[in-house]
């Protein structure tokens, strides 16, 4: 089978008995069969697993007449969303813009990220004299970040269009029935598409949360959906000794249980620094609860073998990389003269990316003889049905590997404490007396 993500764990289960992997592989699918049959943990978050062949020809028609319309209107179409309302898109664009030259309208930008004024206000400059449209993206319409900055665009595009110009220019991505952005879209009368209920943020990718963004930026969201498909039948339909999907949640399990706690994801492209992000999210946001679950964390080599190289190769063995292999769509050849005088000539003549391959192989050897438990993903190229199959290989695997550690892959129980006490220090009606009690342990004057 082609077009679909493969994995290489020759270099991180050597030192375990195949005994304990094929019982890993074999219990990775059990723990698949629960989640097909919807009998596991968050069986009503599981949604995600038939998007590839269940999304709609007129959902899709939908996207694709919006899309065009946005790409119309607009030199700079700005993307509100943060989370699992954010990432995916970000990481489907970068990787996939990285096949094409630079210049490409409309530019898509990102916001309601963070909570940065800086990154806000550079943003609203960059929007001087050029047309522009908003998508806001919130599943449960209440995210901050994200209303923050729909708020401020959105009274930015009355200013400068007025109230129908606005409208015309504003698509909401929410749930159907519920929260404030639904609730905006019904009372400014701005197009807005469904977030399935049962589709949890982190596994929205395929969604209009990650298509319609895609079809903005030009890129062919039935051949997104397609990869996916493919790498779906991949999942659902191999054997386990041959399911590369399964392989690696048993893999990732197996190296936990023998002591490893951080999972490094390492590409040698910057086109992947966003998919190392938003494979991040993914893990840490699904795994990271009962005091259990590995810390996912990225690199970006050979960047970052300058910097924290050194750990890897001899830090605290408290890792194992999980190295995500794909051919560069562009190539430079290297020049300098078979005489070069700086010791450069043995490369003359040859390709940067086949130096990046040596250097990838290379720091494989070199950290496994560290110590390191090294995987591969490899990726066939940089497509947009690879990056659909991607995204449904790592979400697989994620799913796989959560019910194996025995926890719900499914709910983020902990983000809300964070947001509890910044409500409460912000004075949302409700919260004063807590708000009181915090500002008095932090130190700070009670207003
Ligand atoms: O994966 C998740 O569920 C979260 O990361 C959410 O996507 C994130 O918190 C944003 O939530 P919302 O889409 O409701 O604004």
């Amino acid at each position: 089978m082609t077009h679909i993500l493969r994995l290489d764990d020759t270099w991180a289960l050597d030192g375990i008995s195949r005994d304990r992997v094929n019982l890993a592989n074999s219990e990775a699918a059990s723990q698949l069969q629960a989640l097909l049959t919807r009998t596991g943990r968050g069986a009503e978050y599981t949604g995600w697993l038939d998007l590839p062949v269940a999304t709609t020809q007129d959902m899709l028609a939908r996207i694709e007449a919006t899309a065009a319309d946005l790409r119309n209107r607009s030199e700079i179409v700005v993307v509100c969303g943060v989370g699992g309302s954010y990432l995916g898109a970000r990481a489907g664009i970068e990787f996939l813009n990285s096949a094409r030259s630079a210049g490409v309208t409309p530019e898509i930008l990102f916001v309601g990220n963070s909570l940065s004024p800086w990154h806000l206000s550079r943003t609203i400059e960059k929007l001087v004299d050029r047309p522009f449209s908003v998508i806001a993206i919130s599943k449960s319409g209440t995210t901050l970040e994200t209303a923050l900055a729909f708020h401020v665009l959105r009274d930015e595009l009355r200013r400068r269009y007025g109230p129908e110009g606005a409208r015309e220019r504003i698509v909401a991505v929410t749930e159907r029935v519920r929260g404030n952005l639904r609730s905006l879209a019904d009372e400014d009368g701005f197009a807005a598409f469904d977030m399935p209920v049962d589709v949890g943020g982190r596994y929205s990718v395929l969604t209009p949360v990650g298509l319609l963004p895609f079809a903005v930026a030009g890129f062919d969201i039935r051949a997104i959906l397609e990869g996916a498909a493919r790498q779906r039948s991949a999942v659902t339909e191999t054997r386990y000794e041959d399911n590369d999907a399964l392989r690696y949640a048993a893999a990732r399990r197996l190296l936990n249980a023998e002591g490893r706690q951080v999972e490094l994801f390492a590409d040698f492209e910057p086109f992947l620094h966003t998919l190392g992000e938003w494979w991040k999210q993914l893990f840490g946001e699904s795994e990271g609860k009962e005091r259990k679950g590995l810390l996912p964390a990225s690199l970006d080599y050979t960047t970052d073998l300058h910097s924290l190289g050194q750990f890897v190769q001899e830090g605290t063995p408290c890792h194992f990389e999980t190295v995500v292999d794909v051919p560069a769509p562009v190539d430079v050849t290297f020049t300098c003269g078979a005489s070069s005088p700086d010791g450069l000539a043995y490369l003359d003549g040859r390709t940067v990316g086949a130096m990046n391959r040596q250097a990838m192989l290379g720091t494989i050897m070199a950290h496994h003889d560290g110590g390191v438990p090294i995987l591969r993903i490899s990726l066939p190229d940089v497509t947009e049905s690879t990056f659909g199959a991607a995204v449904y290989f790592f979400e697989a695997a994620c799913a796989v590997s959560g019910y194996m550690l025995g926890i719900n892959p499914f709910d983020q129980p902990g983000v809300e404490a964070y947001k509890h006490n910044m409500f409460a220090l912000l004075g949302k009606p409700g919260t004063e007396a807590e708000g009181v009690a915090l500002r008095t342990r932090l130190g700070e004057q009670v207003d």
